[in-house]
């Protein structure tokens, strides 16, 4: 059936600026590394992303590997452009990134101007698309120059092929020098996509501050450490779910007593504050004014209409956050972090 998209679908969710930037986002954007390669249903795709754009999410995140296999998120995405998303072009906000292993050799991973440029070529092929509105250097890459990174990134903002140029995981230090070359390149920085989560706060430390003086954006991924921050593992692993699938970053090991029963106490304080875990946590990583928006994940529609009410709830008293704090910090804290301190 042809899909016209739901008319009042900017009334449900804000929007934030990205820094100080003209790139505005929703205050949930949608990530699709897991769910939305070949394994998964494509009606299911389907149904998540216009059941996504209907309740106001208006930029979904890709990357040259999400799947599997490999690019198969980027392929399926396209049909759903193509099928049903074509005429609504001009609102989305598209992002794609290229850093990770995507084929064999030197360039097939990392920082390099010819891996980015050859990955970005791939990836609008793959997404049917002229450009994206966002290109990543997915990881900072300790043996290019960050020179020659940062001017693959303007260059794909000067062909025509990426409207903003992003950076992800990049430490406080590295966005600092990143922000400066590509100033200097006449291609502002104008987001940063980090992990945070009440587990992961990596960027407390500093780079929440660089952010802000660099007038850059910041996008938060695995705001529910991948689903550990929601009630689905109280009572168990769950067939189908993340940490039930081999070969995920959600290992079974993680979801251990102890962590459980931390997440017990996290999930009463949410109950005591008439929302779900799942909405605490997003609620907890939006009460950041630096934040500008949440990168969820999702397996279900379900799942991103419960996601998005937690913008309802954005502040927390003082004893909340305190109480919050006493049971997510310790051994949890910074988990997922190290991968995001070059
Ligand atoms: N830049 C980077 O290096 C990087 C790295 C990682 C992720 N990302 C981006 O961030 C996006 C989000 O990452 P993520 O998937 O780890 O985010 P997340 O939001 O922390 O976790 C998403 C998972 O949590 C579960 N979930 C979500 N809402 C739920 C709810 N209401 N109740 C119960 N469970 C719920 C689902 O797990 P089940 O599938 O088990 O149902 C879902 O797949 C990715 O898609 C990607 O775009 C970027």
């Amino acid at each position: 059936m042809e899909y016209r998209a739901i008319d009042n679908r900017y009334e449900q969710l804000g929007t934030r600026r990205s820094g100080r930037s003209g790139l505005q986002l929703p205050l949930v954007s949608l990530g699709l590394w897991h769910n939305f390669g070949d394994s998964t249903r494509y009606e299911s795709i389907r149904e998540m992303i216009l059941g996504s754009f209907d309740r106001g999410i208006f930029h979904f995140d890709l990357a040259n590997n999400y799947g599997p296999p490999p690019g198969s998120a980027e392929t399926n995405f396209g049909r759903v452009l193509r099928d049903d998303l074509r005429p609504y072009r001009d609102e989305l906000i598209i992002s794609t990134k290229a850093g990770y292993l995507m084929w064999p050799g030197p360039y097939g991973e990392f920082g390099s101007r010819k891996y980015l440029m050859a990955s970005l070529d791939q990836s609008l092929k793959r997404m049917g698309l002229e450009y994206v509105d966002i290109f990543y250097s997915h990881r900072f890459d300790p043996n290019t120059p960050l020179e020659e990174t940062m001017s693959a990134l303007d260059a794909a903002v000067r062909q025509g092929k990426a409207q903003y140029a992003g950076i992800s995981s990049y430490s406080a230090q590295k966005t600092r020098e990143a922000a400066r070359i590509l100033r200097e390149l006449g291609t502002p920085c104008v987001i940063h996509q980090p992990s945070y989560s009440m587990l992961n706060r990596w960027i407390e430390e500093d780079l929440l501050d660089v952010l802000d003086e660099e007038g850059i954006g910041c996008i938060a991924f695995s705001p529910l450490a991948q689903g550990m921050l929601t009630s689905k593992y109280l009572k168990g692993i769950p067939e189908g779910s993340r940490a039930a699938q081999e070969g995920t970053a959600l290992s079974r090991d993680l979801i251990s007593k102890e962590r459980l029963e931390r997440i017990s106490s996290l999930n009463e304080i949410a109950r005591e504050r008439g929302q779900s875990l799942a909405q605490m946590a997003l609620s907890w990583v939006l009460r950041k004014p630096e934040v500008t928006s949440v990168l969820i994940g999702a397996s279900s529609v379900q799942q991103v209409v419960e996601n998005i009410a937690a913008t309802e709830q954005t502040s927390f008293t003082t004893e909340e956050l305190t109480r919050i704090d006493k049971h997510a910090v310790d051994s949890d804290i910074n988990l997922w972090a190290e991968s995001s301190r070059y």
